[in-house]
């Protein structure tokens, strides 16, 4: 169910309202509707001006909003994707597992093309594959439910992780700290406070003081758009600051600590995130400050080496030349290079905060530790 979906603009059609004065953290970025036929999601390419919910029912559909980053964020874009692979099957008239199965396929690799970095994607679908194999002895229709109930668990168990990955974070730090975020990770990118946010939400919710400086975050304002957004409806104290200026803010003695999110993280611990990231770590390292990573098990990609393995997206190039003005920002033809995200080396990360702990460097070792308990949970 939606909450306080009622006061907003919820059916479609093109109109849209106004910015809605409600807390972000009380709205849910994706949800699949009390008829289990459409996907919810909040536009998040139209934030913070207009809050508009789309309902999604096809798998084309459910691909454009992930590719158009309408639903985007590692977490939130496994979850769409898991409801997109229930969605996109849910109407096959296939009379046998087999036939079943080869069409799940078929939906299950379509979605997987919508983005490249974000291993949350293909994890989820993953899960998606395992749980039509794991029932091949049902009954279609009972695949189908078993189906549905996977995505909800995938989106369910979402929200314990981030809690988690917010206690873990909040013992590194001290109440009334000044913090530096890159990009959204935060309750829009997840299905509750984010990774990256959640130490923020925590210790906001225990009377903390931090101060927070978001970058901006070029090309797409994902830090102007949704994190100083969500943070200020919260009530936290949050500055925005345009990308190059984090170096100064660090200088002057400001930031005692970064948190970021990230969509894949290799098993020597390098972690792609969004562009600019790494410059973000490199000036961290330079100022003396730690930079955390936080990353859900879902993001550690263990078949990734190092980073170098990591597919790095690449974007049109008018996300750079004329997304934000009416008129171009740059001369007619010129080259472009936009890379959606980059990698962190290791050495820059002081420690990787997962739901089911903190690792530190070596990476290859502390991450297979947190598999093995992990595992053992
Ligand atoms: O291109 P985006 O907006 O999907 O990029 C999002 C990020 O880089 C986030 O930091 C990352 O996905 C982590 S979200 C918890």
């Amino acid at each position: 169910k939606l909450v306080n979906a009622a006061n907003i603009h919820v059916n479609l059609g093109g109109v849209s309202m106004e910015m809605n004065p409600q807390k972000v953290l009380d709205m849910e970025t994706v949800a699949l509707d009390d008829t289990n036929s459409e996907l919810i999601i909040i536009d998040q390419t139209l934030l913070p001006g207009e809050t508009k919910y789309l309902r999604l029912t096809s798998q084309g559909e459910i691909w454009t909003a992930i590719y158009e980053l309408q639903v985007r964020g590692a977490p939130a874009i496994g979850i769409a994707a898991a409801y997109g692979a229930y969605l996109g099957i849910k109407n096959s008239a296939a009379a046998d597992y087999d036939a079943f199965y080869a069409e799940f396929k078929k939906v299950k690799d379509y979605l997987a093309t919508s983005r490249p970095t974000a291993v949350n994607l293909f994890w989820a679908l993953d899960r998606m594959e395992d749980c039509v194999k794991c029932n091949r002895e049902k009954s279609i229709a009972d695949i189908k439910t078993a189906l549905r109930k996977e995505a909800d668990d995938i989106k369910a168990e979402d929200i314990w992780v981030c809690k988690s990955i917010g206690e873990y974070g909040l013992t590194l730090i001290e109440p009334n700290i000044g913090i530096l975020t890159h990009c959204n990770a935060g309750q829009l990118a997840t299905a509750k406070y984010g990774t990256a946010l959640a130490p923020i939400y925590l210790g906001h919710e225990k009377g903390y003081k931090f101060k927070v400086f978001a970058d901006e975050t070029r090309p797409l304002l994902q830090g102007a758009r949704l994190t100083a957004y969500e943070l200020k409806s919260a009530g936290v104290d949050v500055t925005l600051i345009c990308d190059n200026m984090a170096s100064m803010v660090m200088k002057n003695g400001w930031v005692q600590a970064v948190f970021v999110g990230c969509d894949r993280v290799a098993a020597n611990g390098d972690a792609a995130n969004k562009i600019g990231t790494s410059g973000v770590a490199i000036l961290a390292k330079n100022y003396g400050i730690p930079f955390y990573v936080c990353a859900p098990t879902s993001t550690i990609d263990m078949n990734c080496a190092t980073g170098q393995d990591i597919h790095i997206e690449e974007r049109k190039s008018e996300e750079v030349t004329e997304k934000w003005y009416a008129t171009r920002m740059a001369p007619t033809d010129v080259k472009v290079f936009n890379p959606a995200f980059d990698v962190t080396d290791a050495p820059f990360i002081t420690a990787i905060i997962t739901e089911y702990g903190i690792a530190k460097p070596p990476y290859n070792k502390s991450l297979t530790e947190i598999f093995a308990k992990k595992d053992a949970a």
